[in-house]
């Protein structure tokens, strides 16, 4: 697909990743139309969208992707789109594990619900955006493919691998125009500081300790979340419909969890002292993930930008919106954290 104008709905446009692709495709493409239709849960932001709020090519409306009708609405109100692109989830492996229902409710009845809308309003292309957690984890050197069974270990990642299977339902029974991306962990601006490195990057400019689990021998592909951005612009224009990519980074060498809380440290001029070892809030861990991204590497992509200088440029982001981020942290946030991490 490579036409100059595009119109697209884009779900969950308001959280991290989405918000991130929002700037990246008006940033880079002038004539396209953007609709982020978002249920603005705790993760979702309308503050990440700010430069926006004034632009003809972008518009806003709050709402579920598990209400079809609204869903049916948006798609009359706003004429066919040439594509809906989900980014809409609940996200978050430590919240999973205490509130499943929310994440079964969104990451597959919603993926089912857009997927009706896609076979009954004829859109031409649905992405599916999923993670490398649907996997489960991976022993080293072994790295997974697209065409590896799921194994997925927690209710978080067992919900996006529910939206994945029916996605690829859809594609077999209706054939469906879909394509599913799979990308290792992202990082960069406008995280949602209770994932690991916008929650210690915030807790060190407050001067607090970070909560390391399980002594940081996980290894997680981080990916800078521009690089996935221009990962996702590719499979939107020349991703083959009926495929699953792949995206990751492909860090060599891998890092641990540890290493990178030693980074941020060194960073920040703390030492050792600042780390706070928490052991069994997050049980069934996965140890690592790595995934084998040939597939989008051969379509044209390839990383852009090293952990070691993403790693700066997402320190320096958070030293330079500490609003964007205090007002996040003194809400529900707070709860949230007092709860999760004094459980233990
Ligand atoms: P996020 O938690 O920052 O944002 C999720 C967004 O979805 C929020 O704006 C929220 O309001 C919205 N949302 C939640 N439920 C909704 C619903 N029912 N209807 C409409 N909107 C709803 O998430 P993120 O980190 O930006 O992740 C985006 C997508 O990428 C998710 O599908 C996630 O599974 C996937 N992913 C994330 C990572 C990562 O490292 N963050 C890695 C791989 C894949
Ligand atoms: P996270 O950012 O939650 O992403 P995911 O679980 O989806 O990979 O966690 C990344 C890694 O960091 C994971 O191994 C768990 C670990 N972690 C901590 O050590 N402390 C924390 O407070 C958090 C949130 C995560």
């Amino acid at each position: 697909m490579s036409v100059s104008k595009l119109k697209i709905l884009i779900t969950g446009g308001a959280g991290f990743i989405g918000s991130n692709f929002i700037h990246y495709l008006l940033k880079t493409y002038v004539n396209y139309k953007i609709v982020n239709f978002d249920k603005l849960t705790y993760a979702g932001n309308l503050e990440n969208l700010q430069d926006f709020e004034n632009d003809k090519r972008y518009a806003f409306v709050q709402g579920d992707i598990c209400d079809i009708q609204k869903v049916r609405e948006v798609v009359q109100q706003y004429g066919k789109f040439d594509a809906i692109i989900n980014f809409a989830a609940e996200t978050h492996v430590d919240r999973s594990l205490t509130c499943a229902g929310s994440f079964i409710q969104t990451d597959i009845f919603g993926a089912f619900v857009l997927l009706e809308a896609v076979k009954d309003l004829q859109i031409p292309r649905f992405i599916q955006i999923s993670t490398d957690e649907v996997y489960g984890d991976i022993d080293f050197p072994k790295k997974s493919k697209e065409t590896d069974k799921l194994h997925p270990s927690s209710p978080y990642s067992a919900s996006k691998a529910g939206g994945d299977l029916q996605v690829l339902a859809y594609q077999r029974t209706y054939n469906l125009p879909v394509i599913i991306t799979r990308s290792t962990n992202n990082y960069g601006p406008y995280q949602y500081p209770e994932k690991l490195l916008p929650l210690f990057i915030t807790n060190l400019l407050e001067g607090k300790k970070v909560p390391l689990y399980d002594q940081g021998t996980q290894i997680r592909d981080w990916i800078y979340v521009e690089d996935n951005c221009k990962a996702l612009d590719l499979v939107l224009h020349k991703g083959v419909l009926g495929e699953i990519y792949n995206i990751g980074a492909e860090n060599k060498p891998e890092i641990t969890n540890l290493e990178i809380t030693q980074r941020l440290l060194r960073i920040f001029q703390k030492d050792s002292k600042q780390i706070e070892p928490v052991n069994g809030l997050r049980p069934g861990h996965d140890q690592r993930y790595a995934v084998d991204s040939a597939k989008i590497r051969a379509l044209g992509w390839q990383p852009e930008v090293d952990f070691e200088q993403g790693l700066q440029i997402t320190v320096d982001w958070y030293k330079n919106n500490k609003k964007w981020w205090q007002k996040i942290k003194s809400g529900e946030f707070k709860e949230y954290y007092q709860k999760h991490y004094q459980s233990k």
